[in-house]
């Protein structure tokens, strides 16, 4: 399976993917990944594993309709079978969702449908709950909304700050992303979003 991946920071996502990737007995290879700017780690990672890359910026474009529409051609390019959201900080308008008919997941440091947004960690940290988590779905026209593929309980400790908790829970957030990614890609390549176990 030809899986592109969209980044928007360190890619620690982006690498373990990778990782699995590289591994002969795994049913899929990252073929090229997407980022919203350029200068990130995701970029660098890909072009340390020998991946194409794209970066397509929201101000290079006169409006957010005509980046969604060049970020769709982009992604498009590449005839994916399964696109990843790993850390991808803007939300994929409706040109991209009519535009690209594959599966599109995204992994999110929550337990959705609590704390989604740009902030889910914080945002958790600030309720003071006990337990929190990562959770991998498929993307819809929402912010973090679409129908859940997987989720895993990560424990808030009393002393943690948002950068451990984060930290923590990306542990539990790559493992829960390569273990999602494979099911779906040993899950047949022509499922259409939605119809997805
Ligand atoms: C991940 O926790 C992702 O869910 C969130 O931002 C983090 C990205 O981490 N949106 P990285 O860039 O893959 O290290």
């Amino acid at each position: 399976g030809r899986i592109v991946v969209l980044a928007s920071g360190t890619g620690t996502l982006l690498q373990a993917l990778l990782d699995a990737t590289a591994e002969p007995a795994y049913p899929a290879g990252v073929v090229a990944v997407g980022t919203d700017r350029a200068g990130v780690g995701a970029l660098d990672r890909a072009r340390a594993a020998g991946v194409d890359t794209f970066s397509v910026a929201v101000r290079a474009y006169a409006d957010r309709a005509a980046w969604d529409v060049a970020l769709t051609e982009a992604v498009a390019a590449h005839r994916p079978d399964l696109v990843v959201s790993a850390g991808f900080m803007k939300i994929l308008g409706p040109a991209f969702l009519s535009g690209i008919t594959c599966p599109v997941i995204n992994t999110h440091p929550a337990l959705l449908p609590s704390f989604p947004g740009a902030h889910g960690v914080r945002d958790a940290l600030a309720y003071g709950v006990k337990i929190s988590g990562a959770t991998v779905h498929l993307v819809d026209s929402g912010v973090d909304t679409g129908p859940i593929l997987a989720q895993e309980a990560v424990p808030v400790l009393p002393s943690d700050t948002e950068t451990e908790l984060h930290e923590r829970i990306k542990i539990t957030e790559r493992r829960l992303l390569v273990g999602t990614v494979a099911a779906l890609v040993r899950g047949g390549r022509d499922r259409t979003r939605g119809d997805l176990p």
